[in-house]
């Protein structure tokens, strides 16, 4: 499958409906995705970016029907991450000597995963390459999301290709953001930010400042995952402005793992007594062990403040609690507040230890940890409910 984007630019990318897991078992794709590649046919003919190696024999075939491969000038690796840098050792096989355009540390990243000798060329932010009457300008974007990634913008066609940078998986035969189902795209867009971007949101901020103080003017934004936009295409880059900048709703998240049901009442109750408290906020619960954990980090994203309990076991905490205090740490979460609870026997460690943690990982703790002994009573009740009153103000 190919189509034509506008004048001579055309996708050659993949559509994975089948894919589920992304980043090994790391991050859920409910929606498929795409690995979006394209070619430009101008005086000279380049590919920007590949798909991911499972798919590159099929890419490989659909791209020489699109074009002889020997008339490929350049080849373009914006992001040498292998599911735009994975058809490359098969179509390299065909044009071993065409030069590939990539940042100094994609050099380091293609080698050290495909360890050939590819005709490489450097670029650095502001170095142009002609392509007859165009010509593509390059921007490096260390960290954004590897040291290696970059993108490009094409004169003459106003075309921004992203990368993975404005992205979402998302996989749809229409492949225009403009004829998509919004709740739905903007669902995993947010995602997107929320599970990959968060931790480097400063930089989000510094880099799209940077790339509007060129003053291009903007007619497309490709990224490599999911749909390209086309009408208003400002509408994503406002959006990562906002999502960069602290971003939180009026929302707490209670997030727990329950043995016999302790814990989860005292979710429960603790989510009244915030509702007695503030009947505008958004309370949502998650019981962890049944709910998709990139979908939970998407509802902290969007928080102001979490709460997460957990009851005590061997001195610790449930594995499905310790593993999304490990996610939330490497996401680097600021300006959200957050609490503890947690059901037990005769210990009692677990709220302190996700208190620990979260403060750790940079949320400001409010209020004591609320434990409770056994199966809450009438009094720890009350207990739970007042407390979800408290945090209802500490948290407003
Ligand atoms: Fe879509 Fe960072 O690769």
């Amino acid at each position: 499958m190919s189509f034509n984007i506008k004048n001579n630019v055309t996708w050659v990318g993949k559509i994975d409906w089948e894919l589920q897991r992304f980043h090994g078992y790391e991050y859920s794709t409910h929606c498929g995705s795409t690995y979006n590649s394209y070619l430009i046919k101008e005086e000279k003919v380049v590919l920007i970016d590949t798909v991911w190696g499972p798919y590159s024999k099929e890419f490989v075939k659909n791209l020489a029907n699109e074009i002889d491969l020997n008339k490929i000038d350049y080849i373009i690796a914006n992001h040498a991450e292998t599911d735009h840098s994975g058809a490359l050792p098969e179509l390299m096989q065909h044009i071993p000597e065409t030069p590939i355009y990539c940042t100094k540390n994609g050099i380091k990243s293609l080698k050290g995963q495909y360890h050939q000798d590819w005709n490489f060329k450097v670029v650095k932010t502001g170095d142009k390459l002609s392509l007859g009457n165009k010509e593509l300008i390059f921007v490096e974007m260390p960290m954004l999301h590897w040291p290696d990634s970059m993108l490009c913008y094409l004169t003459g066609d106003e075309i921004l290709f992203s990368n993975d940078a404005f992205g979402h998986h998302y996989a749809s035969e229409f492949m225009f953001a403009d004829l998509v189902h919004q709740g739905e795209l903007f669902t995993e867009c947010i995602k997107y930010y929320a599970n990959i971007l968060t931790p480097f949101s400063s930089m989000v901020i510094k880099k799209i400042n940077e790339i509007l103080s060129f003053n291009l003017p903007l007619d497309m934004i490709c990224p490599s995952h999911g749909m390209i936009w086309r009408d208003h295409p400002e509408q994503i880059i406002k959006q990562y402005l906002k999502w960069a900048d602290n971003y939180q709703e009026n929302q707490i998240t209670i997030i727990y793992d329950t043995m016999w049901n302790s814990t989860r009442k005292m979710a429960e109750y603790i989510a009244k007594g915030i509702k007695e408290s503030d009947k505008e906020v958004n309370v949502k619960l998650y019981h962890l062990e049944k709910r998709d954990k990139n979908d939970v980090i998407t509802e902290i994203f969007k928080s102001k403040g979490v709460i997460i309990g957990s009851p005590t076991i061997n001195r610790g905490i449930l594995t499905s609690i310790a593993a999304i205090l490990e996610l939330i740490k490497g996401l680097k979460f600021k300006g959200k507040k957050a609490a503890s609870f947690g059901s037990y026997g005769w210990s009692g460690e677990s709220a302190k230890i996700i208190s620990n943690s979260l403060k750790e990982s940079g949320f400001e703790m409010v209020d004591e940890v609320l434990k409770v002994t056994w199966n809450p009573d009438n009094e720890s009740i009350e207990k739970c409910v007042k407390y979800g009153k408290k945090i209802a103000k500490a948290f407003a």
